[in-house]
């Protein structure tokens, strides 16, 4: 069984569009996701519009240092995306990025940044020489930080993350009654306890710095609320978007690797489409005599059973669901994706935008 968020004959594939064309656009969700620099995309974005932005830039940390992953030395390179290219250059960076963050949030919407040491103070600096009204630098502490292996330092534990307003003129929304309920009824502080993301979340791939969704459902439910535009310029693996549609709000996000932007197409599509697979069998013989078995909790019987078996029916399934009806608005029988997309193109419902194929297959043996 997959599950599959394509269209193959989709504009967005093709590079020279990409900048306007979202590679995934779900508009019954408000999500759309662009592959691209974000600097390029957030100058296509209408001024004025977004209610929060969650930004996790680049740290500019791969430095061809060590750290220590699951007890292991590992190098702390993430990728070409966070070697730092001197102090100047990666300040005029944080600028850059934050000027076209601040001419698309509404004028009374919020940013939350977050960062280590390598870059936080260069974005709290930009963010005052851009005129943003700074409201709180939380200190997200992790519970089980990896160890320092050299010794020399204190364990890093924390990360910062400054919420800034628009502008110094900005009245921003704040949940504070929700904030102080989730604190247990006392004013919630800046300092948050929040354990790294759990083996869930990484479950259909990993991101090297890839944030838990509990951290960015307290940002979303602390300063925005249902129906509101949420933006994430640099998305990794989808930590916001996915924590957006969960709490209802728009999403739009941005990320340049096409790597990143697949493990978020994976997310997303868990979060909007569930197959469940039932297989029940009635065997005459047996069950018409006294009372039907019904054997769909026995998923795993094939494997279990101890006679040879024979494979009687192979059936193949395909079911095409529309982006505007959220429907199954065609099914096929066929042997692979490509005969199948063939036969819906030339069917009658060949103009439908799809939004997922889903594939189930049916396998059934008898014993000999
Ligand atoms: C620190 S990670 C974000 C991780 C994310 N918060 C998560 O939960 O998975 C930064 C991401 O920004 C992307 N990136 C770096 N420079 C970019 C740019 N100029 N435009 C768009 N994305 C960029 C990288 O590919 C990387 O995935």
């Amino acid at each position: 069984m997959e599950t599959n968020i394509a269209n193959p004959k989709s504009e967005a594939l093709d590079p020279k569009s990409q900048i306007l064309n979202p590679v995934f656009h779900d508009p019954k969700h408000h999500i759309k996701i662009y592959q691209g620099d974000c600097l390029e995309i957030l100058a296509a974005i209408p001024a004025d519009c977004v209610d929060l932005i969650f930004a996790d830039p680049p740290y500019f940390l791969s430095n061809d240092g060590i750290t220590c992953h699951a007890g292991r030395m590992v190098s702390v390179n993430k990728g070409e995306w966070d070697r730092s290219r001197g102090p100047d250059a990666n300040h005029e960076f944080n600028r850059a990025w934050l000027a076209a963050c601040q001419r698309v949030l509404k004028p009374h919407g919020t940013i939350w940044v977050s960062g280590t040491a390598h870059i936080i103070h260069s974005v709290g600096f930009a963010m005052q020489q851009l005129g943003f009204k700074l409201l709180n630098d939380i200190s997200w502490v992790k519970p089980n930080p990896p160890p320092n292996l050299s010794c020399r330092y204190f364990t890093h534990a924390t990360e910062t993350i400054i919420w800034a307003a628009k502008s110094r003129k900005s009245r921003h929304t704040f949940n504070y009654k929700l904030m102080k309920e989730l604190a247990g009824g006392k004013q919630m502080k800046s300092v948050w306890q929040i354990p790294a993301p759990e083996r869930d979340e990484k479950r259909f791939g990993k991101h090297p710095t890839q944030k838990p969704v509990k951290l960015l459902e307290r940002i979303l439910l602390a300063a925005s609320n249902e129906g509101d535009l949420v933006l994430d310029p640099f998305m990794g693996s989808g930590t916001t978007a996915i924590v957006a549609l969960r709490l209802r709000r728009m999403a739009l996000a941005i990320d340049r690797e096409s790597q990143w932007v697949q493990l978020t197409l994976t997310r997303v599509a868990r979060e909007l489409i569930c197959v469940t697979m039932t297989g029940v069998s009635f065997q005459s013989s047996l069950d018409l005599r006294t009372s039907f078995v019904d054997r769909s909790g026995e998923q795993a019987h094939r494997k279990q059973m101890t006679l040879s078996a024979r494979l009687v029916h192979r059936e193949c399934k395909y079911f095409f669901v529309g982006t505007d009806e959220r429907e199954v608005v065609y099914s096929v029988a066929a042997p692979s994706l490509e005969e199948a997309w063939k036969l819906f193109e030339s069917s009658p419902k060949s103009g439908c935008s799809i939004i997922s194929i889903i594939k189930t297959e049916t396998e059934i043996y008898l014993a000999q």
